[in-house]
Parts: structure tokens; sequence; C-alpha cells
């Protein structure tokens, strides 16, 4: 009874497949839409070219950093690619802290803190005497007319510093190296994180030719016909195209699937009217539409005895990894006593039971509608190859993907029912974007040797 109460309340987030079909159907128009030189300034779908053509042939090599910039946490990695027998990645990586006050404040301190960090690494990995090619995972929407330039279209997620949408991060980046002046860096490439997650992928499965993010945000690219990319010259061979398909729904295209939360939601975010697929979905948002649920539910008594806390009303206080932590299977219902027992709503069995139960209709629909948006593009790549049956494969990445107890499994279950004829094979990116971003750059690297 209770499950039934819950499902007539939020019905409205719960998709039948029929539904689902409709959706890969409206982002396939929208994929389409983006490609096209006529329709790309008004389709919700940015369909930005990266300039990487291929994924690792195996012939990589050499020694590299790699910046990770823009997901949960901010990384340098020092990527060494080498060649004996066969090739080998030998990788080694700091962390550093990216306050919110840096995120928010001005573009030039942004830089001026990723400088500086670059510059502590190389000093405690002893390299500063040397210039490394830096490839730079920047987790943003860029427009590029080349590997080694990225103009940030719009700050998405929890970035807002100023002076940087509409310029060149690249040049931004250096302008800071050479302001510091006590080391040299030269940076050969911008990739998107999923970009950078196809790439480490398709060093371990040759079939990788889609890549995608479920974490902070999410997104993903895959590997379109060169001839089909009107805003890039050449018809021969392919492209990889970050879709940016967080914005899938900008253009009021998912109007009638949005709920009041996602209206209320979208309200109170850095961005306002944008991304509105990204709020339905990725972990920057799951944990906080759960709350504006249980908010309501309270309200009108269905929860809690109609207790309403003063935490159960702050923003914030029910991150996604408590979801993922109310959801498992064994010790999810004692997870939940104890958070909502901080929240301070006293919560019964029965309460417990009704939430856990809510946090599962919103990663349903999360997972759902990945689903549906990835049935989109398998779809476009059969049509491409004109086979008839896909077989390919997915890298993945980001914490919600990872850490949610049963995301994983529901998603690839959900996706091989929507688009029957297609083989996936699904990969967890076991060392994030980095390895990726480094291949990237040895390509860039290499031909730039080769024309000088
Ligand atoms: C990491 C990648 O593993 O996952 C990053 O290296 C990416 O490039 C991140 O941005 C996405 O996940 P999250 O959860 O950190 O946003
Ligand atoms: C946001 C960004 C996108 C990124 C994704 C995952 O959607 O706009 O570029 O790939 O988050 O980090």
């Amino acid at each position: 009874l209770l499950f039934h109460t819950i499902d007539k309340y939020l019905y409205a987030m719960r998709f039948s497949d029929e539904t689902l079909l409709d959706i890969t159907k409206r982002f396939r128009a929208e994929l389409t839409r983006g490609l096209g030189s006529d329709t790309n300034a008004t389709a919700s779908l940015k369909m930005l070219p990266t300039f990487v053509r291929s994924i690792p042939d195996g012939t990589e090599k050499g020694d590299f950093i790699a910046l990770d910039l823009g997901g949960s946490a901010f990384r340098i990695l020092r990527v060494k690619v080498s060649h004996g027998n066969k090739q080998t990645v030998q990788m080694e990586s700091e962390v550093y802290d990216t306050p919110d006050e840096i995120m928010h404040g001005s573009g030039t301190r942004l830089f001026d803190h990723v400088a500086e960090c670059l510059g502590n690494f190389m000093e405690k990995h002893d390299i500063k005497d040397k210039k490394l090619p830096v490839g730079f995972t920047f987790s943003f929407p860029c427009r590029q007319t080349k590997l080694d330039e990225g103009y940030l279209i719009k700050w998405t997620k929890r970035f807002k510093a100023s002076g940087v949408e509409g310029a060149d991060v690249v040049q931004l980046l250096n302008k800071a190296i050479e302001k510091r002046g006590d080391y040299k860096a030269d940076i050969m490439a911008v990739v998107n994180d999923t970009v950078g997650t196809m790439m480490t992928c398709g060093f371990d499965d040759q079939r990788c030719e889609v890549g995608i993010i479920i974490g902070t945000g999410t997104n993903a690219c895959y590997m379109e016909e060169l001839r089909h990319i009107d805003l890039v010259e050449g018809d021969e061979g392919r492209m990889c195209v970050n879709t940016e398909w967080g914005a899938f729904g900008d253009d009021g295209s998912l109007e009638d699937i949005r709920t009041q939360f996602d209206i209320e939601i979208d309200r109170g975010s850095l961005n306002p009217g944008k991304q509105l697929f990204e709020k339905m979905v990725s972990g920057m948002y799951m944990g906080e539409l759960v709350r504006l649920i249980l908010v309501k539910m309270a309200r009108e008594g269905l929860l809690f005895e109609g207790r309403i806390t003063a935490e159960l009303l702050t923003k914030g206080t029910l991150p996604t990894k408590l979801v993922s932590a109310i959801e498992k299977s064994k010790e999810g219902l004692i997870k939940a006593k104890e958070i909502l027992s901080r929240l301070n709503l006293e919560p019964s069995a029965e309460d417990c039971v009704a939430v856990q139960h809510v946090c599962s209709i919103v990663s349903h629909r999360s997972t759902n509608l990945v689903a549906a948006a990835l049935a989109g593009i398998l779809l476009r790549l059969k049509e491409n190859k004109g086979v008839a049956r896909l077989k390919t494969t997915v890298g993945i990445d980001g914490s919600l993907y990872k850490m949610h107890p049963h995301y994983a499994r529901r998603l690839h279950k959900t996706v091989r029912r929507l688009v029957p004829d297609c083989d996936v094979r699904f990969l967890l990116s076991e060392s994030g974007s980095g390895k990726g971003a480094a291949m990237v750059t040895a390509v860039a690297y290499r031909l730039a040797e080769q024309t000088h």
C-alpha cells in the first residue's frame, strides 16, 4: 500500500518504455540538428567537434602531464607511456583542493590556482626543469577549431568564474604560467572528460567509440562520420563529437516530463534555464531532488507525521552519496534511519521504507533518461555503419555511476531492452580521464614534431 501511494504520488517520474523510446526519438532529432550548420545554433545539443580522430592505436609513447579540472576533484597526473614488448602506462597523481571562492571568483584567480598547483606538482615530482607536453581535461563545453584551443561557451555544474566564458582556456592557462616564470609547459590538447574517458577505455578495447560521464554532471561523446559534421571540413574518416547532452531539453523539448521539483532545482541553480537534462540526471542534483520531494511529502503529512525540521529545509543536507547509501540492499534501511535522524526527523520504520522508495524512483528516472539518450547514440552509430547488428563498447566514468549500488546494472539492462539489436559492452574507466588525455596529447605531440 505504501509503495502504491508513493508510486502514484511520483507518477510523473516513472516512464514506460514507450515514453523512453519517444525520448530517444527526440534525442536523435536533436543530434541531427546539432550536426547541421544551419540548425546547430538553435539545437539544444551543441555537438562540438573535438579534433580527436581515432582512439589509441598502440603506437603512442612519451612522458606527459594531464590536468583534470571540472569533476568532483582537480587532479594532476604524470603519465609515462612506453614500449617494451607491449605498450605500458605508468601514472602518478595528486589531488588538489578547489575551494568555492576560486570556482566563483575571477577567471584570473582560477587559472593562477591551476598554474600554482601545476608548479607544486612539478616541484614534488622533480620535473620543474622539463618542458613536458600537457593534456588539459577541461570538463565544460568548449568551441574548438583545433586540438590545442578551447573557447569556453558557458560554465556548467559548480563553476562560475568571471571573464572565462568566450575566452580560450589554453591562452588563459598559458598566461598564468608565463606570469609565474618558474617553469614551462606545453599545452598540446584540450579534451572534454567524456573524450578522455573514451580514450582511456579505447586503450583497452579497440571497439570503444562512445564516452559517458555520470558524475557531478552528465555528458557523452561518440565517433561521428566526418561527412556528417558540417562545422568541420573534410569527408573522410571520423571525428569524436562532444554532444553536451546535459543541455538536452534547453529548447523546451522535455517540458512534458519535467516536474515541479525539476523546476525548483533549476530556479535555485547557478545556471537557470540551462542543462535541464543534466539537472534531472546527475549527481550534483539528485540528492537535492530527493530532499525537495521529502519536504513536500512531509508538508502534506505523508511522512514523518508531518514534521518539518530546519535541517530538512536546508539546501545540500542530502547529498547524492546519501541517496546511494539509502538504496543499498542490505544496510539501506539502517542508513536511512541514521541519515533521517541526523536531520532530526525522528523517522518511523515505515518512513525509512518510504524514503528508500522515493530515492529509488529518482535514481531510476536518472538511469532511464541516460538509457534513452544513449540508445539514440547507439542507433545513430548503427545507422552510420549500415549494419543489422551493432557491436560496440561504451567507456563510462563518474561518481554516481561508480558509487550508486544499482545504477550501472539498471542502466545496462535498460539500454539492452531499448535497443535489442545492439550488443553493447560497458567499460568502466578505472583510471579516470588522465590516461586518455595523455593519449590525445601523444598524437598531437607526434604530429607537431613531424611538421617542425
Ligand atoms: C573522473 C575523470 O574519473 O571522473 C574526470 O577523470 C571526470 O575527468 C570525473 O570529470 C567525472 O566524475 P565526477 O563524479 O568527479 O564529476
Ligand atoms: C557538464 C559539462 C560537460 C561535462 C559533464 C561531465 O555537463 O558541461 O562538458 O562533460 O558535465 O563532467
